[in-house]
């Protein structure tokens, strides 16, 4: 929900930190703070976006070769200057930043002002930098002190923290929010997510729950939050590179990224060719199968379902992670398979829908984007979609490529069990390998959008239909509008037009009709004509041009199998949902109230 960045090394801190912030902005862009040490601690910080607070504030013209720096997505205490990290303690010697929650903060708070603890903001990060304050008048050392306060700590947290007397450190906590170290040459980096030191260094160290991290500019120590114990730590490579990570001429990362699908869903295809088989092999036998996911995920957990139903004769139930943590502890069991979507892997519903699978004994299948993020860790098995880096708070290669990469799994499944004709299961292999060539040309539909978007941008309602696989593309088209250009939506199953929503059909109201061919296009055009008759405005999307009669506006699509077609049926709506954003003056990276991962519950 916000993003934390740490430095130090030989160069100045502050410019570094500044950039990698502007990096992590999608993770909460409503106040921004940097703290740097040289000699005692100097502290900017606002609410704001950077760019705006770079200039205002001088936030990179701090002095000192060490720092940690935040961008807030707020959760305690409203938006302002006070509340914008770093926070620090009486002394002003320890600035903490953070990501995360702290559960017992108001308790602490009092127990802390008893004492005669004086607070300056509203957050529950500021008790952190107090409680450290404490524990250091009866520590032997600062390291000793800080321990000792964080355990008293419920919640969730990344934590960044500085202490003037202890010049060569910098200090990172991890318990249940995201945090990397970027190990560099006589540097050192820790961040929420790689992307914001990746222009140093792409050699990375994944702290895990309940681990703190001591930093020096050429070396760092993992130990265990309880015992104090050093833990063995990996140093991975990555293989993103900065331009994935930049915008490269586009006007919005999200942009960029509906741009890339076609080379996203190529790599996710190769990335998992080999791979794909074992997996299947290792879940064949499930009967019980969940999908749990969030939001876009969760929307390729709908489309999941058709594909594993029809294609493998799987029974499939798709929860929301949110719901299923507390609503399904005596239904899942060792006999179940649980698969996990989550592009971010650090989605904090999806984390603990994953960890009450694996304490029951279920068999967990995460598919994730980020390499090493924790859902990958907590997994007995893993499937990444190789979108690379998505900076836009809405998700889009990384939908399609969860697309691709489940459409993969539900043919080496129905290969393994002979669930289906083999025939028309190689036709299917033969169009997925052509998926990249479709996405191709429906992004050149891009102007034709535009256009549509123009037509549409007083309109205050917009509903979405379609039917089997294409519900997940009604659902997904529907979502991308409402966060970005917040005209509220609806997506359905055309099945349930009648049995309500179709009261709120009337002259001139956009229904977008998803309509491929396939298993139900017949009922797709009974439900197009039911909108007809009340004078709604219908843009229809198919291959079939029966459908040009019954729609005001027309997308001719590629000629694809139904199970395929959400990968390329999104395209357009990413595009109308962007174009709409843009003519509403929105920024589509930086949806209002939204941030790119949810870690918190
Ligand atoms: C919408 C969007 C969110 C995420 C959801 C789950 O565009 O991005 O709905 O899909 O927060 O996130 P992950 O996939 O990281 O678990």
């Amino acid at each position: 929900m916000c993003g934390i960045i740490g430095y130090i090394g030989e160069r100045e801190a502050a410019e570094i930190l500044v950039d990698g912030l502007k990096r992590l902005e999608y993770r909460g862009y409503d106040s921004v703070g940097v703290v740097t040490e040289d000699g005692r601690l100097f502290i900017k910080k606002g609410a704001g976006k950077i760019n705006e607070l770079k200039e205002k504030l001088g936030l990179a013209q701090l002095p000192g070769k060490r720092g940690i720096g935040h961008t807030r997505w707020a959760t305690h205490g409203i938006p302002n200057d006070v509340n914008a990290h770093p926070h620090t303690d009486c002394t002003g010697k320890i600035a903490v930043v953070h990501n995360g929650i702290i559960e017992n903060y108001i308790e602490l708070r009092e127990e802390l002002e008893r004492r005669g603890h004086k607070f300056k903001s509203d957050t529950d990060t500021e008790i952190i930098a107090h409680l450290i304050e404490e524990e250091l008048a009866r520590s032997k050392s600062f390291e000793m002190a800080l321990r000792k306060a964080l355990l008293r700590l419920k919640g969730s947290f990344a934590l960044g923290i500085i202490y003037t007397e202890d010049r060569d450190h910098l200090y990172f906590v991890r318990n249940e929010s995201p945090l990397v170290l970027g190990i560099g040459n006589n540097e050192m980096f820790a961040a929420s997510d790689i992307p914001a030191f990746l222009p140093y260094t792409n050699k990375v160290v994944f702290l895990d729950d309940g681990e703190y991290a001591i930093v020096d500019k050429d070396s760092f120590v993992v130990k265990d939050l309880e015992t104090g114990n050093i833990r063995d730590k990996k140093i991975h490579e990555i293989n993103w590179t900065l331009e994935m990570a930049e915008k490269q001429g586009y006007a919005h990362f999200m942009l960029k990224e509906i741009h890339e699908q076609a080379r996203a869903v190529k790599d996710a295809i190769h990335g998992n060719l080999e791979i794909i088989n074992k997996v299947a092999e290792e879940i064949a036998k499930y009967e019980k199968i969940f999908v749990v996911a969030m939001g876009t995920s969760y929307h390729a957990g709908i489309a999941a379902k058709y594909l594993l139903q029809r294609l493998a004769n799987k029974t499939v139930l798709v929860e929301e992670s949110s719901e299923f943590r507390y609503e399904f502890e005596d239904i899942v069991d060792e006999n179940s398979l649980v698969i996990a979507i989550t592009q971010s892997g650090e989605t904090a519903d999806t984390l603990a829908a994953i960890r009450l699978a694996k304490k029951n004994g279920a068999k967990v299948l995460s598919i994730v984007n980020v390499v090493g993020s924790m859902a990958t860790r907590l997994s007995d098995l893993v499937l990444y979609t190789h979108a690379g880096p998505e900076i836009g708070v809405a998700a889009t290669k990384t939908y399609t490529t969860q697309l691709t990469v489940l459409m993969m799994l539900a043919i080496a499944l129905a290969k393994k069990l002979n669930t289906v004709d083999r025939k028309y299961l190689m036709n299917l292999e033969k169009q997925l390998q052509e998926l990249p060539k479709y996405v191709e040309v429906v992004l050149g539909y891009e102007n034709k959008i535009k256009t549509l978007a123009e037509q549409l941008v007083i309109k205050r309602d917009f509903f979405y239909i379609g039917r089997g696989p294409s519900v997940a593309t009604a659902l997904e088209g529907a979502l991308k509008l409402k966060e970005i250009s917040y005209i509220h939506a609806e997506g359905l199953s055309a099945g349930e037009l009648k049995h309500g929503p179709l009261a709120l059909i009337e002259d001139g109201v956009p229904v977008v009709a998803i309509a491929p061919t396939g298993k139900t296009f017949e009922k797709m055009i009974s439900n197009i004509q039911e909108v007809n008759a009340r004078k709604g405005f219908v843009i229809t999307l198919g291959d079939n041009e029966e459908l040009k009669k019954v729609s005001q506006v027309f997308l001719k699509m590629p000629k694809i199998d139904e199970l395929l077609s959400p990968i390329v049926y999104i395209v357009p709506l990413q595009l109308l949902a962007y174009h709409l954003a843009i003519l509403r003056g929105n920024d589509p990276d930086k949806p209002r109230n939204l941030a790119k991962s949810v870690t918190v519950e």
